[in-house]
């Protein structure tokens, strides 16, 4: 297959907390992957702006060390770093004061593109949109875009809407949940409806269930003190999973088009039904391997949860009685993420031996092998006579694809590439995060209401034995958290 870097427009990416973290590990070390594959134009500017006082060659040295920690094997290999650095520019500004907004102004170039990127905490999205319009720097062909945590709830959620709606059209707003910037979560999309196959089979006639994991063998670490305040429901359930939940969900939208695709996302987290205390099983990781959670966090006595399964159902008619199984948590045994359907038992079997486990299962990997595979069952090989074997129809991207697959733009690159391309597909629209806030909500609430308190786990296992419980009692169990 050959691989296809299509250039984009120049532009000017002013990037807001351009020193901070997520721009250092992420953002930066993205933007030099794709000047190094040609997809990024000899002109654009890239420029940093935050509180730091540092001049332009200061905040060069300072992306020079961030690629060479977090950059990669491939960005080493890359010769272009003093080119790319010569891309960039620094100003020193005051999200709520009035220093530096002058200077921005005078570098932002006509003609081009210019996106404001706020890689700053939610509480400075107001100041630093107010800010773009009152000093005349952005105008209705500006973009801007903001990251997660997109509030805590539904009302914080409903302000930050509010306060961007004030100065920037819906149209102009790229709010960035990674998890659909990943290959394979696309990759669902072009399954799902590139393909006459499955479409006949998705829906409650032909699937069992469906589960959802997302595991991650790391703990908080140095992120204690903001984790502490959201926890796994708020972190990863209210974004990243339910966006997964979306995609695996929703109707063909009529086109692939932002608003016909997030059209549809809407319509099933507006039909997700409340989950039941009993449906939702809450854990924090102990000390048996190293610090526990509360060591992380600070707390000895903090009760945020760093685990959550739950179990929700989609009230249509596609879905109806089919269970979503949703899991994630830090500090399991290995890092995957997947998503697997599970297909119904087949209504009548004419062979004697049918062997275990002989439902098919659709399983998307996310990470951190990127691939799908089809459970299917076949004849064991051999003389044995008909007996029946489960095997996968495997297809590993990086085996399947080669090169193409390696070199793959990560999610933040790749939606990086999509605000300069005015493209808001895979990006989340402020009716979807309010939706999305107005199911979690209740949830968190009825946690606090009841001083619920989280099950501990051991680090390193498959998360509290009650999450199993909730696929036990229905008479299912959830796939093996293997790399
Ligand atoms: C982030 C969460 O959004 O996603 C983190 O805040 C989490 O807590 C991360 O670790 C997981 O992302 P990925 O791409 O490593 O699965």
């Amino acid at each position: 297959m050959v691989s296809r870097v299509i250039p984009v427009d120049p532009f000017d990416l002013v990037i807001f907390g351009g020193t901070g973290d997520l721009a250092r590990r992420k953002i930066l070390p993205g933007l030099f992957r794709r000047f190094c594959a040609g997809q990024m134009p000899q002109d654009a500017q890239i420029i940093g702006a935050a509180r730091s006082d540092l001049d332009a060659a200061g905040f060069r040295d300072l992306v020079a060390d961030a690629i060479a920690e977090f950059g990669g094997k491939t960005l080493a290999e890359c010769g272009e770093l003093p080119a790319f650095l010569d891309r960039l520019d620094y100003v020193t500004i005051d999200a709520r004061g009035d220093d530096g907004w002058a200077e921005l102004k005078t570098k932002m170039r006509k003609g081009v593109v210019a996106a404001y990127y706020f890689s700053v905490g939610p509480g400075l999205f107001g100041d630093i949109a107010k800010r773009l319009n009152s000093w005349g720097i952005a105008d209705k062909n500006s973009r801007i875009v903001v990251e997660k945590p997109f509030g805590r709830d539904l009302a914080s959620a409903q302000d930050l809407n509010a306060s961007l709606a004030a100065e920037f059209d819906e149209t102009q707003i790229y709010r960035i949940d990674h998890y659909l910037g990943k290959e394979t979560v696309q990759n669902l999309m072009a399954i799902r409806f590139g393909n006459l196959l499955f479409e006949p089979l998705w829906n409650a006639q032909y699937i069992d269930h469906i589960q959802i994991s997302v595991a991650e063998s790391v703990g908080v670490g140095g992120r204690g003190a903001y984790y502490d305040k959201s926890g796994a429901m708020r972190d990863m359930v209210q974004n990243h999973l339910m966006q997964l939940l979306c995609l695996i969900a929703m109707e063909p939208p009529s086109k692939f088009d932002p608003d016909a695709v997030r059209d549809e996302k809407l319509k099933v987290i507006r039909a997700l039904q409340p989950v039941a205390p009993h449906e939702i099983v809450r854990g924090q990781y102990g000390g048996n391997d190293g610090p526990s959670y509360r060591d992380d966090a600070g707390d000895p006595r903090s009760f945020t949860e760093s685990y959550v399964a739950l179990k929700t159902q989609i009230a249509n008619w596609r879905w109806s009685g089919v269970p979503f199984y949703l899991r994630t948590g830090k500090r399991l045994k290995a890092r995957t993420s997947e998503i697997a359907v599970v297909f119904k038992p087949l209504p009548h079997s004419i062979f004697d031996d049918v062997g275990e486990g002989g439902q098919n299962v659709l399983a998307i990997q996310l990470q951190p092998n990127e691939g799908i595979t089809l459970d299917v069952t076949i004849k064991e090989p051999g003389p044995g006579g008909m007996r029946l074997a489960h095997v996968p129809l495997d297809m590993t991207f990086a085996e399947t694809l080669g090169d193409e697959a390696e070199e793959a733009p990560d999610a933040y690159e790749r939606l990086i590439m999509d605000v300069i391309r005015g493209n808001q597909t895979l990006f989340m629209r402020g009716d979807e995060v309010e939706a999305a806030w107005a199911w979690t909500d209740p949830i968190i609430d009825g946690w606090r209401d009841r001083h619920d308190v989280p099950k501990i786990y051991d680090a390193g296992s498959t998360g509290p034995e009650d999450a199993l419980a909730l696929l036990h009692r229905d008479g299912r169990r959830w796939r093996d958290l293997s790399v």
